[in-house]
């Protein structure tokens, strides 16, 4: 398959298309052994995690239902308020259902612990965690994460997913944005 040549915004390609497709696909396997016999429900977190969840959907062998929810945190800057918002909720029910969040990034934890709070009250019968990237170094609030595919540094990444200002979730790979696009106030993408 071809790579989509490097954006000019991005500085490094961190995580290349081939590399994130093979932790996906092992993360996959995991998810199918532990929730075998099982039909979780599937919680995305709007935006970032779609493409994460496309990918590894695809990969599951067990029955899923989908959800989704939007929360915010960042609102448009390129360092967490520390707000979380919640935007949207989901539409299912979750009493007495296995539940895993699926979400795209870990960083301050302030997200995924707002989450999985509003999530226990509805009473699940379990609740995980899976991030496809974990900023460990970053993290503000300690929160156990069941399944991690990749431990990155803390440099600003788009793609795969990931926006800056809502612009470069559809490269295909997870690049580090050059800092004078973030620096530079009201720029046009
Ligand atoms: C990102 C990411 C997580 C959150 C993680 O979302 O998708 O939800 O930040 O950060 P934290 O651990 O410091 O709380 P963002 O608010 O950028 O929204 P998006 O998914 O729509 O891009």
């Amino acid at each position: 398959m071809q790579n989509k040549k490097k954006h000019p915004d991005i500085k490094e390609i961190l995580l290349l298309e081939k590399v994130i497709r093979k932790k996906v696909s092992e993360l996959a396997a995991v998810i199918n052994r532990d929730y075998r016999g099982k039909k979780p429900i599937l919680v995305s977190i709007l935006k970032g995690s779609v493409v994460f969840l496309c990918d590894l959907i695809r990969q599951l062998e067990i029955p899923v239902v989908l959800d989704f929810m939007s929360v915010s945190s960042y609102a448009g800057d390129s360092e967490s308020s520390g707000v979380v918002r919640l935007l949207m909720d989901m539409r299912e029910s979750i009493v007495g259902r296995d539940v895993l969040i699926i979400e795209d990034i870990i960083d301050t934890g302030l997200t995924l612990s707002y989450l999985k709070r509003n999530l226990m009250t509805r009473k699940p019968s379990s609740l995980k965690i899976c991030v496809l990237l974990d900023k460990k170094a970053c993290r503000k609030i300690e929160i156990k994460v069941d399944y991690a595919g990749f431990v990155i540094p803390n440099k600003f990444c788009v793609g795969y997913g990931l926006d800056y200002n809502q612009f470069y979730r559809e490269l295909p790979y997870i690049g580090v944005l050059k800092p004078e696009i973030y620096r530079t106030a009201h720029r046009k993408i």
